[in-house]
């Protein structure tokens, strides 16, 4: 167990990497963020979920450069997207901008949120739980802003996949609770334990198309 400290210490780290203005986080084709293949799985993958009911009021957490929040306010729905990094979402801003897509954007930390409990009908979040230097007080976050009925929609960090000690370096990546990526099983314990209940694992895949498979959890507040 880490002191507060200690976790802010970490969480101080990692915020300042993302701040980085020298990271050029749409340019890396791991990060998917120009795929065609990876948005329409995204597109689909969310639409199976949450149908097309325009009315929806979206949380997008960790939104970085905008990915999900554009992609979903294009489709319709509500979208307010935080992140901590005022450098990504700047990015993202722009983008919305230049797009002409309404989105509400928000400083705010992942693990402690300062909306109202109930104020989502569905919390979405792409390639963050890995970074977290907390994600069972994050899951615990997510699942008190939505509403009952609502739904929170994530994706599994692949396990082995090291991407906290490829980020940030051994020191911070080993105190990572989810840096390694995780067993699913793991998350969806923690979504249990969050608070969250019919819990389920989609596989976004395109057949006959050579791209990184994305494993996701998604799961209700009743
Ligand atoms: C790998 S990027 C993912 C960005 C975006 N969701 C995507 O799919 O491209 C991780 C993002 O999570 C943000 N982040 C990490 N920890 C956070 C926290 N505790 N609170 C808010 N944002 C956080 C980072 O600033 C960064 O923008």
């Amino acid at each position: 167990m880490k002191s507060e400290s200690q976790q802010s210490e970490i969480k101080n780290k990692i915020r300042k990497w993302w701040d980085d203005p020298s990271q050029d986080y749409d340019g890396f084709v791991g990060h998917g963020v120009n795929s065609e293949v990876e948005k329409e799985l995204w597109r689909n993958g969310i639409a199976q979920l949450l149908g097309h009911k325009q009315n929806l009021k979206i949380l997008d957490i960790g939104t970085g450069t905008g990915f999900l929040a554009l992609l979903l306010a294009e489709m319709g729905y509500g979208i307010t997207a935080v992140d901590w990094s005022m450098t990504m979402m700047q990015k993202a801003k722009e983008k919305a901008k230049a797009a002409q897509i309404p989105v509400q954007f928000e400083v705010q930390d992942a693990e402690n949120l300062t909306f109202p409990d109930a104020s989502f009908d569905a919390v979405v979040s792409r390639h963050v739980l890995w970074t977290l230097a907390d994600p069972f007080r994050a899951s615990k976050e997510w699942a008190r802003v939505i509403k009952p009925g609502g739904i929170v929609i994530a994706d599994i960090p692949r396990q082995g996949s090291n991407s906290g000690m490829h980020h940030y370096g051994d020191e911070i990546g080993k105190k990572l609770p989810l840096g390694n990526g995780a067993d699913p099983d793991e998350i969806i314990g923690m979504f249990k334990e969050a608070g969250l209940t019919n819990l389920n694992l989609k596989l976004l895949e395109k057949q006959g198309e050579q791209h990184r498979k994305t494993l996701i959890i998604y799961g209700e507040k009743i």
